[in-house]
């Protein structure tokens, strides 16, 4: 077995990873997780699918739904992901994940799944609709992980929590069974912290959940950019040299540290502990560097979505190759659990 001193990963590693089809993909999605599943899928055998299961937690329409599917789909593609070096696939495409996430929710308890933060965020925010759906989220995610035997999930930080469930059922499973049959999979950004990138409304987190103007997506128009960004929030600026940055101006730095040279960020920094630093100036480069980051993206997406027959195919292609894989993962998951022999 391999192992990459650079990449902290072995060769050959299982990478999985999903997003939910709830919108367009936005900074955050980039560099929390996409960024790092382009990379990995030069060395890895790599699973990355659309979790439109997972997204009916929050019932939508059947035409947005296969909107936003493909939406996703055509923005995996347009950031680098090559169908023919990982495989691209819709989580409902994999109906033995929803047997297998049946198996899960036997041994996962109502206490521990209530304690989970984004459950009681999510209660927070949608009271009318605290769906058993969204209390069982973190079993259907490790339902997702664990039939694909994934060792590595490239994922942001406020995913954190629901791998360290994932962890704990793939563990749980071995131990009831006496076996070592799931591997224990972790979070990774290649042996550094999880990446959270800030919105623009000076807390948090971006989200497709936070408003609009609080995050900034990758088909957005340039002269949208230049919007949201100048109308961020800020302070009325340092009054002492050198003093620690307030949250809103601490964010503006994080986004521009991933977007901009460092001779910039360097630049900007030197201003504000100066106290000489005129956010505006600040906000207009950043805007400029989101702007040339984006625009490649851009280009792809409207050259992808009027390719219907190639959005289809790499579909075709990755459900195959994913079921095929699943479907032997369940056969031995029944066989282990006891089940008469069925496929
Ligand atoms: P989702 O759709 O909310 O987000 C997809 C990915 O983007 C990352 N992310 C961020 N990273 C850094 N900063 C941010 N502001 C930010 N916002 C989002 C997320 O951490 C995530 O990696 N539960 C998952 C989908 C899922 C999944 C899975 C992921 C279902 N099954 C199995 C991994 C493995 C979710 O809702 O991600």
């Amino acid at each position: 077995m391999v192992f990459c001193y650079f990449c902290r990963m072995k060769k050959n590693e299982i990478v999985l990873s999903g997003i939910r089809p709830t919108g367009n993909l936005h900074l955050g999605n980039y560099f929390g997780a996409v960024k790092n599943f382009v990379k990995m899928q030069e060395t890895n055998e790599c699973y990355f699918f659309i979790a439109d299961y997972h997204s009916l937690t929050t019932h939508p329409h059947p035409d947005n739904l296969q909107g936003n599917v493909r939406q996703v789909l055509i923005e995996y593609l347009a950031a680098g992901l090559d169908p023919e070096k990982a495989t691209l696939y819709l989580q409902s495409d994999i109906p033995e994940t929803a047997e297998l996430y049946l198996f899960l929710n036997m041994n996962a308890y109502l206490g521990e799944l209530e304690r989970v933060t984004t459950f009681k965020e999510k209660a927070r925010k949608q009271p009318n609709n605290v769906n058993a759906g969204l209390l069982t989220y973190p079993t259907l995610m490790a339902a997702d992980i664990i039939i694909q035997k994934a060792d590595k999930v490239p994922v942001g930080k406020d995913q954190e929590q629901n791998l360290e469930m994932t962890r704990t059922y793939a563990r749980r499973f071995n131990n009831m069974y006496g076996v070592e049959f799931f591997p224990i999979p972790t979070a990774f950004n290649f042996g550094e912290a999880l990446v959270k990138i800030p919105g623009l409304d000076g807390s948090g987190k971006m989200g497709k959940s936070e408003g609009e103007a609080n995050a900034i997506f990758l088909n957005d128009d340039p002269k949208v950019i230049r919007k949201k960004v100048m109308r961020a929030v800020t302070d009325s600026g340092p009054t002492e040299m050198n003093q620690e940055k307030p949250d809103p101006i601490q964010n503006l730095f994080t986004l521009l540290n991933v977007v901009s040279t460092p001779d910039v960020v360097e630049y900007f920094d030197d201003q504000y502990n100066k106290c000489t630093i005129r956010y505006g100036d600040l906000k207009k480069q950043l805007a400029e560097d989101i702007v040339a980051f984006t625009a490649p993206f851009t280009e792809r997406i409207k050259e992808l979505s009027a390719d219907d027959d190639y959005i289809l195919k790499v579909m075709n292609m990755g459900a195959e190759k994913a079921r095929a894989n699943a479907q032997k993962t369940l056969r031995e998951v029944r066989e282990i659990i006891g089940f008469r022999k069925i496929y």
